[in-house]
């Protein structure tokens, strides 16, 4: 009479034997003992059962119910153990595998430069100021001793902005040189200061842009001469193009606020556009001695300070520097450009040899 349980209990051993995950043992589990199961469907039947014998047969099926349990429960233990030893092994750590690449933004060329202007300067003692990119006429024309008939000062060159500043027509700075005047007003002698930042005029081509940058720089002191201006700069230039002998002439000028006044050219080779040798010349900045007049308008007497000023286009190094042939694409903000000339964040820039 127990033979057809003795027949589930082995069925449903082998078949938990054979289960190979813990779905498999789940389909033996239902089978067994879900609402259809084959042990179910036997105690389901239990009421046909002649009753003298109702008793020991459910007795008999309870046992059997105990036993599938758990014969089911030890399986699960070791199908479980397996499982998890499976993804054990699969997840494992390969520390020999190449670390993936973490994504990164790279550093602006134009930050680069100022970042490298900065770091060259500073070794010769210079300091970084900063002053507004709206400036009044006064900052931007007239201490510098920009007459009114200047063609900087046309309303082609020059974006006004409606008001006032101190009384005077308000602007968006031509160049960095307003910063000349509020260093020397705003801070005792002696002077050593660089003034990297935005400048704005109504000019666009493939090498003028309405927005660009310069660095202006000036020195105020007792006894500066000529030669402090041009040794200072040849330095500057040769550490940042990292040509230890670039060549560099200084050419007589004009500028209203520096007299004399010179423009500074570096060798080139102007079939290759390859800088230092070639012995051709190529006009990089402005610079001359601060006229005493300006001193004057800064309140500094002329027979006691004097120094030298001098300005350049950031843009214009750093595609020199770089051999870049375009400036529009300084101000897209197209990242395949910037990941080709950005620089590495976490390398600083240092000086270069030459210096
Ligand atoms: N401000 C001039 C410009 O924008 C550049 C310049 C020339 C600056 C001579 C100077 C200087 O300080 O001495 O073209």
């Amino acid at each position: 009479m127990t033979d057809d349980l003795d027949a589930l209990l082995a069925r449903t051993e082998s078949d938990l034997a054979s289960a190979a995950d813990l779905r498999g043992l789940d389909a033996v589990r239902v089978a067994a003992l879900g609402k259809s199961g084959a042990l179910t469907t036997l105690l389901k039947g239990l009421g046909a059962v002649p009753a003298d014998q109702r008793k020991e047969r459910g007795a008999a099926l309870n046992a059997l119910k105990q036993r599938l349990e758990a014969a089911i429960e030890s399986r699960r233990a070791v199908l479980e153990e397996a499982a998890l030893d499976a993804r054990l092994a699969a997840e494992r750590v390969d520390v020999t595998l190449p670390a993936r690449p973490a994504p990164s933004g790279a550093i602006h060329p134009i930050s680069r430069t100022i970042e490298e202007l900065t770091a060259i300067f500073g070794a010769m003692g210079f300091r970084v100021v900063e002053g507004p990119d709206i400036e009044g006429d006064w900052y931007n024309f007239a201490a510098l001793n920009i007459p009114d008939h200047h063609p900087a000062r046309q309303d082609q060159d020059t974006f006004y902005l409606p008001g006032t500043i101190e009384g005077r027509r308000t602007v968006l700075r031509t160049q960095t040189s307003p910063l000349q005047i509020r260093t020397m007003i705003s801070q005792e002698p002696p002077i050593r200061v660089i003034a990297p930042g935005r400048t704005y005029r109504s000019d666009h081509d493939a090498t003028h842009s309405p927005m660009f940058h310069q660095v202006e720089g000036l020195v105020i002191d007792r006894f500066i001469t000529l030669g402090h201006l041009k040794g200072c700069l040849t330095d500057f230039l040769r550490a940042f193009f990292g040509i230890g002998d670039l060549p560099v002439r200084f050419r007589s000028s004009y500028f209203p606020f520096t007299e004399p006044s010179m423009e500074v050219d570096i060798g080139w080779n102007r079939k290759t556009g390859e800088l230092g040798g070639g012995g051709d010349w190529l006009e990089i900045l402005g610079s001359g001695m601060v006229h005493p007049r300006v001193l004057a308008n800064c309140g500094l007497d002329a027979r006691e300070w004097q120094g030298f000023a001098f300005g350049m286009g950031i843009e214009r190094i750093t595609m020199l520097k770089h051999g870049m042939a375009d400036l529009r694409p300084f101000f897209e903000g197209d990242v395949r450009w910037l990941k080709h000339y950005g620089s590495n964040p976490l390398a600083p820039a240092t000086l270069h040899e030459g210096m």
